[in-house]
């Protein structure tokens, strides 16, 4: 398929955007800093906290860091569980929420068997899902052009 172009100029901190590439759904989320902040917070906590597992699959190498990014502040993942594809919902609000842990810090969550994801798209530990989500192959064109693909 042909390469999907973005423009994010107008995204927004905290704000997300779902676009199409190959039938899949992907993620193109502008982290706050406070959500940039909150990698630190959930790097223990999840399973596979630098992407080596499945690393071709997953993970272009450029990705390969805590935010699972080219840019810290900008997330670029497909939004499909790991577990049995089902779409993961945002829940990018921290705090208690129903269902989520208390110290909750934002991310996404599976609605299928309750798989959790941080705002890297890392998956926690001791959920149904194994890997993180998938990142897809992306540059940047400038500052705010995104080619996917
Ligand atoms: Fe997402 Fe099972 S498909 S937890």
């Amino acid at each position: 398929g042909a390469p999907v172009e973005v423009d994010i100029a107008g995204l927004q901190p905290g704000e997300m955007r779902t676009v199409e590439w190959r039938g899949k759904p992907v993620w193109i989320l502008k982290r706050s800093p406070e959500m940039v902040e909150s990698l630190k917070k959930t790097d223990n906590l999840v399973a596979d906290p630098n992407s080596e597992r499945n690393p071709t699959e997953l993970t272009p190498e450029y990705a390969r860091n805590q935010y699972r990014s080219r840019k810290p502040d900008i997330l670029v993942a497909v939004g499909i569980c790991s577990h049995l594809g089902c779409s993961p919902t945002t829940k990018l609000q921290s705090g208690p929420q129903p269902s989520l842990p208390d110290d909750w810090a934002g991310g996404f969550l599976c609605p299928c068997h309750g798989s959790t994801f941080d705002l890297a798209g890392r998956v926690f530990k001791n959920v149904p899902a194994p890997d993180n989500l998938q990142v897809p192959p992306y540059m940047f064109e400038g500052d705010t052009k995104l080619v996917i693909g």
